[in-house]
């Protein structure tokens, strides 16, 4: 029997991070250069009914009935198992494998459910749809995410620009030119569920203040879709530059994010700022290709641990 194979990218995010969580857009697009691979093979001489799961990087080496009943794999097996309803469920062996740094604002645990849930229904013969695995993947994302709002599983499922508003049908949107970014690592860990807590708090102690802020950010966040769509890519930079300063305000930066944005727009990125929950994990600079390599290495030696390039456009590199 053949094995089923799927694979999710990773996502970062450009614009509106936080303000999101409020009800206004952000911007995310897949970022291909890095994978969550799964693969599935039945093991036709075993009981049926026996899942066995396999992930090197997470030390797993268990069957799904043993793993604990909140863990994120178990919830993604069993959500497919309750949408395919198959009538008998085939002993397999599921090996996950991922690129993609963890924690570090880049949806790795997002791109694992989505690969696991599109590969486990087509080894049931079932492959859901795209707005299924989505769905599926948020119910997983919200368990372990406290209060996600949802765009990460939504840009990985799609592997497409998203256009997200929370509650709201997904807007994937084309890419008129393709930029280059460079995503880099402070390689301080954050818990995005507590920067998300931390903003919860402020706005609950000062709401007209973090709302005005939350405006200003779904402003830039709108220019920023219609610059990308008409293809005026020099304006995109300004607009992460502005985006970092009302995280800033927000107080969910950090001195290193700031260090590292500081140090990209100094190397001559045509825009830089703090991407995801902030208080660590990544930051992005937009910048002509021709920079990008300089760009790495000057990141590396202000400080991260990780450089990524991307090239971001419409289509979907696989
Ligand atoms: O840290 P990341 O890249 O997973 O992004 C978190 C984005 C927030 O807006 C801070 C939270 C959310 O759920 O949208």
């Amino acid at each position: 029997m053949p094995a089923f194979y799927a694979t999710a990218p990773g996502k970062i995010i450009l614009y509106g991070e936080h303000a999101v969580v409020f009800g206004r857009p952000a911007i995310a697009v897949p970022v291909t250069e890095v994978k969550a691979r799964v693969s599935i093979h039945a093991d036709p001489l075993v009981l049926a009914g026996r899942v066995h799961l396999l992930s090197e990087a997470t030390g797993v080496d268990t069957d799904l009935e043993h793993l604990p009943e909140d863990h994120p794999l178990r919830l993604a097996l069993l959500g497919v198992i309750r949408l395919v309803k198959p009538v008998r469920l085939p002993a397999c062996t599921i090996k996950i494998s991922s690129t993609i740094p963890v924690a570090a604002g880049l949806g790795s645990g997002a791109a694992v459910s989505i690969a696991l849930i599109r590969a486990f229904s087509s080894f049931l013969g079932k492959p859901l749809p795209d707005e299924h695995v989505n769905d599926l993947a948020y119910d997983v994302e919200k368990v372990h995410h406290g209060t996600p709002s949802g765009i990460d599983n939504t840009v990985i499922a799609y592997a497409m620009p998203v256009y997200f508003v929370r509650g709201q049908a997904v807007e994937t949107f084309s890419v008129r030119h393709p930029f280059t970014m460079v995503i880099a690592d402070s390689g301080i860990p954050s818990l995005t569920s507590s920067m998300v807590g931390k903003v919860r708090q402020g706005w609950e102690a000062d709401r007209p203040w973090y709302e005005g802020i939350f405006d200003r950010v779904a402003e830039l966040t709108r220019q920023a879709r219609l610059a990308i769509e008409r293809g005026d890519v020099h304006m995109l930079g300004p607009l992460m530059d502005e985006n970092h300063a009302l995280l800033v305000e927000m107080g969910v930066s950090s001195p290193e994010l700031d260090h590292l944005v500081a140090v990209a727009r100094q190397a001559g990125a045509n825009g830089a700022k703090m991407s995801g929950g902030g208080g660590g994990g990544n930051m992005i600079a937009i910048v002509d290709a021709s920079l990008a390599k300089n760009l790495t290495s000057v990141m590396i030696n202000a400080g991260a641990v990780r450089v990524i390039t991307t090239l971001i456009s419409g289509t979907l590199l696989g």
